[in-house]
């Protein structure tokens, strides 16, 4: 990560440090450099994840933890792996994502409770991806 800096910052300074290279090719080192310091250091700020993730299902990780949220709030009723138990089974819900973070966010009157002050917009996305996850 600072060797990245350093990076940068020398080769910046060399910009200026060009006389002879930048009267014939002013704008190109002017324009090229900077670009590649700043992708090199882009590229160093990255997160590994970035990388690691290529190759996996993109939601994958949003499914996991959409099964975690669902068997600590939703299994009661909805049974394991949503397949119904006092509430409806999810398995295949074909509802809109709108519909069904309305119904989670608000609850179904005496039936179901309302999540809406438990559960962030993120829960209810992760809830989402694992329930359309499901066949
Ligand atoms: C206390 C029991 C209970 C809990 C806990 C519960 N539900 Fe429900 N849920 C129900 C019942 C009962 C219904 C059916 C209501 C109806 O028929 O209108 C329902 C309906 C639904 C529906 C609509 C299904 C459809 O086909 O219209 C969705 C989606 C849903 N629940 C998701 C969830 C999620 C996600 C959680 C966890 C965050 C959850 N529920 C927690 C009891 C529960």
């Amino acid at each position: 990560m600072a060797a990245a800096v350093w990076e940068f910052l020398g080769r910046f300074l060399r910009l200026f440090s060009m006389p002879t290279l930048s009267r014939h090719y002013h704008a190109l080192p002017s324009v090229l450099v900077p670009l590649v310091s700043f992708s090199v250091f882009a590229f160093a700020m990255s997160p590994r994840g970035a990388l690691a993730g290529a190759g996996t299902a993109p939601n994958a990780k949003l499914v996991k933890t959409g099964k975690t949220l669902f068997t600590k709030n939703c299994a009661s009723c909805h049974g394991a792996n949503a397949k119904g138990g006092v509430g409806p089974k999810l398995q295949g819900i074909t509802a809109s994502d709108a519909r069904i973070t309305k119904i989670i966010k608000n609850g179904k009157p005496g039936q179901m409770p309302a999540f809406g002050e438990k559960l962030k917009a993120a829960d209810i996305r992760a809830l989402i991806a694992y329930l359309r996850s499901l066949k």
